[in-house]
C-alpha cells in the first residue's frame, strides 16, 4: 500500500491523481482516502519517480510498510533503513496526539542508541516537513516516517518521494518573460492540464494565453497547443517562453500562437484549458451594484468564448477552466448566474468513480486578489 499526501489544494490533487493514473495507463485500488491523503494499492507498482515530478498536487509518496493495532518498538525494526552513523530523520503524525507522536519518537532513539548512531531528529510532529527543507535536511538520506491513525489501527510509511519545488522555481524564474500580476502558476496549470479528460498526442488550446503557463504545461504534458490573446505583447510573450521551454525540457510538440479575440478566434481542437481575464484590477472589495455590473460584463464575455469553443472543438472535448466569482464589502457573493450555465452547452464533467470529489473545486486564491476562483471541467455536448 501506497500513501500520497496532497499539498494546499487537496480536491484538485485528488483528481489530478486520479486523471494522470488514467492516462498513464497506472490500474489502481483506492484503499482508503481523508482530505488530506489517501491510501492505494497498485496490482504492478508505477514508476514514482516520474509520478511525483507529473503530479503538481501531491507533496510525497510513501510506502505504508507496517500496521498495528498498538504502538511499539516492533515498526523500527521493521523499517527500510540500516542507521549509518550520521542521518537526519522526521516522524509525523496523522490524526495522532502530541504523546503518541513522542512514544514513537522515543522507539526512534531507542534504536539510535542501540546502534551507536547519530541520528538527528529535525522534526517530530503532528504537521508535515515543508518540501524545500525535507531537501536542504537531507531527508531523503535518512528517513521521513508518517504515522497514521485509522480507526484505531497505527499505519507506518517510510517517504519514497518528495515533490520538489525547484522544478516550480526553476520555470517560474528562468522563462525569459514574467509578468506575475498576470501569470497563471506552474504549478497550477499542471495540475488543470492533468484533469483533463485527453490522451497524450491531442491538440490543447489556450484562449486567453497570456504568456504561454498552459501551453508550456501542456507540452511538457505530450500535447500538441494552440495559444489565443488578444495582445500581440502576450504573444510575443509566449512566442519566447515556449521556444525557452522546447529547449530547456527537450519539449518535440508543436505550437501554434494566434493574436486575436477569443470570441471569434478560428482553430480546431480536442480539449481547452484557460484561466481567462477575471475583471478590472480592484484593490478592495466591490460593492453589490459594482459586483453585479462586473460580472454581468465579464459573463457576456464567457457566453461568447464558449459559444466559439462549441463551434471550434470536437464533440465531447473536455475543457479544464478557472472560473471568477465575487465577493462584496457585504459579503455577498456574486456569481455567474444560470443563464449562463443553461447557454453554454456544455455539461459539467462528473467521471470521479474513485474519489469524493465536487465539479466545480474551489482554488485558494493567490493573497491580495479580490477575485475568488473555482476551477470547472466542462465537457462538450
Ligand atoms: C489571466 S490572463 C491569462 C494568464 C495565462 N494563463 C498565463 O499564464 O500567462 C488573461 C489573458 O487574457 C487576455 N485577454 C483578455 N481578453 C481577451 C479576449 N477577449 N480574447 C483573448 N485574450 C484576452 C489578456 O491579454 C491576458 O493575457
Amino acid at each position: 500500500m501506497f500513501l500520497f499526501f496532497f499539498g494546499r489544494d487537496q480536491v484538485l490533487s485528488k483528481l489530478e491523481l486520479t486523471m494522470v493514473f488514467k492516462k498513464e495507463g497506472v490500474l489502481f485500488e483506492k484503499v482508503y482516502e481523508e482530505e488530506k491523503f489517501v491510501i492505494i494499492d497498485f496490482p504492478r507498482i508505477p514508476d514514482f519517480e516520474k509520478l511525483i515530478s507529473q503530479l503538481g498536487g501531491t507533496v510525497r509518496i510513501a510506502k505504508v510498510y507496517y500496521g498495528a493495532e498498538k504502538l511499539s518498538e516492533e515498526f523500527v525494526d521493521k523499517l527500510d533503513f540500516y542507521f549509518p552513523k550520521n542521518f537526519n530523520y522526521a516522524v509525523e503524525g496523522i490524526n495522532l496526539t502530541v504523546d503518541e507522536v513522542n512514544e514513537v519518537e522515543g522507539y526512534i532513539k531507542k534504536a539510535i542508541r542501540q546502534y551507536k548512531s547519530k541520528g538527528v531528529q529535525k522534526h517530530a510532529t503532528l504537521s508535515i516537513v515543508v518540501p524545500s527543507n525535507y531537501f536542504s535536511w537531507k531527508l531523503e538520506e535518512g528517513f521521513e516516517l508518517f504515522v497514521l491513525k485509522i480507526k484505531n489501527k497505527y499505519f507506518f510509511a517510510q517517504t519514497l518521494e518528495c515533490t520538489n519545488p525547484r522544478q516550480y522555481e526553476y520555470k517560474d524564474n528562468k522563462r525569459p518573460v514574467q509578468k506575475l500580476t498576470r501569470g497563471t502558476s506552474f504549478r497550477l496549470a499542471q495540475m488543470m492540464v492533468n484533469c483533463l479528460d485527453l490522451g497524450k498526442g491531442r491538440t490543447l488550446v489556450d484562449p486567453f494565453c497570456g504568456i504561454g503557463t498552459f501551453l508550456i504545461e501542456g507540452m511538457i504534458a505530450g500535447y500538441n497547443v494552440i495559444g489565443i490573446d488578444n495582445e500581440e505583447e502576450m504573444i510575443q510573450a509566449s512566442l519566447r517562453n515556449i521556444e525557452w521551454a522546447r529547449k530547456e525540457f527537450g519539449l518535440s510538440t508543436s505550437y501554434k500562437l494566434f493574436t486575436q479575440n477569443a470570441q471569434e478566434a478560428q482553430f480546431e481542437a480536442d480539449g481547452c484549458v484557460f484561466e481567462p481575464f477575471m475583471g478590472p484590477f480592484m484593490t478592495k472589495l466591490p460593492n453589490k451594484q459594482r459586483a453585479i455590473k462586473v460580472m454581468q460584463r465579464l459573463e457576456e464575455l464567457y457566453l461568447e468564448v464558449f459559444e466559439n469553443l462549441n463551434r471550434s472543438l470536437k464533440k465531447f472535448a473536455p475543457v479544464v477552466c478557472v472560473l471568477p466569482y465575487l465577493e462584496t464589502q457585504d459579503g455577498d457573493i456574486i456569481q455567474l448566474s444560470s443563464r449562463f450555465f443553461k447557454g453554454i452547452k456544455f455539461d459539467i464533467a462528473s467521471m470521479y468513480e474513485h474519489f469524493q470529489i465536487n465539479n466545480p473545486i474551489d482554488y485558494d486564491t493567490p493573497a491580495g486578489s479580490r477575485i475568488r476562483r473555482r476551477i470547472y471541467l466542462f465537457k462538450k455536448q
